[in-house]
């Protein structure tokens, strides 16, 4: 196959490279039948995705000259990793999901279909087989990646009611809701901000509940306040800022690194609080530049970061799924006006014990 851009993505693009109600209990998730190979071609109708991003964001593709430009700056600002001025602007953050999410969200969309996490999340109702639903907790999935490639997987294999709560360190609300409008429209979902405020007779049922939440938050503040709260008589002293123990499946995708980049002691405990917490059977699932880009030091020494995952995790969790170093290529009768990245990563996929 004809290859784009052989550069694999390192973190940011530019360094290189509903609440989903649920009444009736349900039976608990399979372990995925994992035989699928990530490098098999992706889907065509991934394209879609493409098309979904260029019509919500038509106006900056209409003004070219002006939108490279913001590229420009905020490829700048992340090349020199001045984090605080690439994200200052509600016009950087749009110009910089225009240009990276896009070949994100058709590389997870891929990893979610290929790897059947929807059905491994949400089980399978006996009677009629459809994927029951799951929520999503996905760790630095503000830029619209995640969400993106999850509406895309709930369309494809019809699954209503599926809940994703983003959780950024960056204030992505707005795009948020940029993304939420274009589901709706474009796609036929149902992609709801809060769920329990939804007057249900307005609810168009020939669509699929697709529920997307954003929460702006430093997610290694969830371990001080864990610390925090768990001094007072036995019981939390204060709510905990994430509940993870109310999640099917928690992402970090090409986040990780930045986690451990902030704090390694931060991460490390954070890492340790999802295992005290999640519950048993949630997934959790890690994406991250395959290479040394991904190598964390320890005192003296190196590690891949794949391989300070596996150890953090050895004690509560199995892992189902891994891949050292494998590549998501863009198929190259994929259109888009911007650049598409092709994306050499790793991957992890845990399930709690
Ligand atoms: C390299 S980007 C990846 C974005 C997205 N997951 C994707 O793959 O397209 C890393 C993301 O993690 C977020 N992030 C970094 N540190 C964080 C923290 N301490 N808490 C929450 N989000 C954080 C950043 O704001 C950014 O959106």
């Amino acid at each position: 196959m004809p290859q784009k851009s052989s550069r694999p993505t390192k973190g940011y693009g530019g360094r290189g490279t509903a609440k989903g109600g649920r009444s009736a209990p349900r039976p608990t998730p399979m372990l995925p039948q994992i035989t699928t190979v990530l490098s098999e071609e992706p889907d065509p109708t991934e394209r879609d995705l493409l098309t979904l991003v260029q019509s919500i964001f038509r106006p900056l593709f209409a003004a070219p000259v002006a939108l490279a430009a913001t590229i420009q700056t905020v490829k700048k600002s992340l090349f020199e990793r001045d984090y605080l001025n690439a994200f200052s602007l509600p016009e950087y953050l749009r110009a910089y999901v225009v240009r990276w999410s896009p070949s994100r969200a058709l590389c997870y969309a891929h990893v979610i279909d290929r790897l059947d996490i929807l059905a491994a999340a949400g089980g399978r109702d006996p009677a009629t087989d459809e994927i029951l639903p799951s929520r999503w907790l996905c760790i630095g999935g503000g830029a619209g990646g995640e969400v993106l490639a999850l509406a895309w997987n709930a369309r494809k294999h019809a699954v209503s009611g599926v809940d994703v709560t983003a959780v950024d360190i960056a204030d992505w609300a707005d795009v948020f809701d940029d993304i939420r409008g274009g589901l709706d429209r474009k796609w036929d979902m149902q992609p709801t901000a809060d769920h329990e405020c939804q007057d249900a007779d307005a609810v168009d049922s020939a669509k699929l509940e697709f529920t997307m939440d954003f929460r702006e938050l430093d997610i290694l503040d969830a371990t001080c306040a864990a610390e925090a709260g768990a001094s007072v008589d036995g019981e939390p002293a204060v709510e905990p800022l994430v509940d993870f123990s109310s999640f099917d499946v928690i992402t970090s995708l090409f986040t990780t690194n930045e986690l451990f980049a902030q704090s390694r002691v931060r991460t490390m405990k954070l890492l340790s609080l999802i295992t005290e917490t999640a519950k048993p059977g949630t997934l959790f699932l890690v994406i991250e530049s395959a290479g040394s880009y991904s190598d964390i030091t320890v005192g003296s020494r190196t590690f891949p970061l794949h391989f300070l995952l596996d150890h953090a995790l050895e004690m509560g969790w199995k892992c189902v799924h891994k891949n050292d170093a494998t590549w998501f290529r863009v198929p190259e009768d994929f259109k888009y006006p911007l650049q598409l990245e092709n994306m050499r990563f790793f991957v992890r996929l845990y399930r709690k014990l």
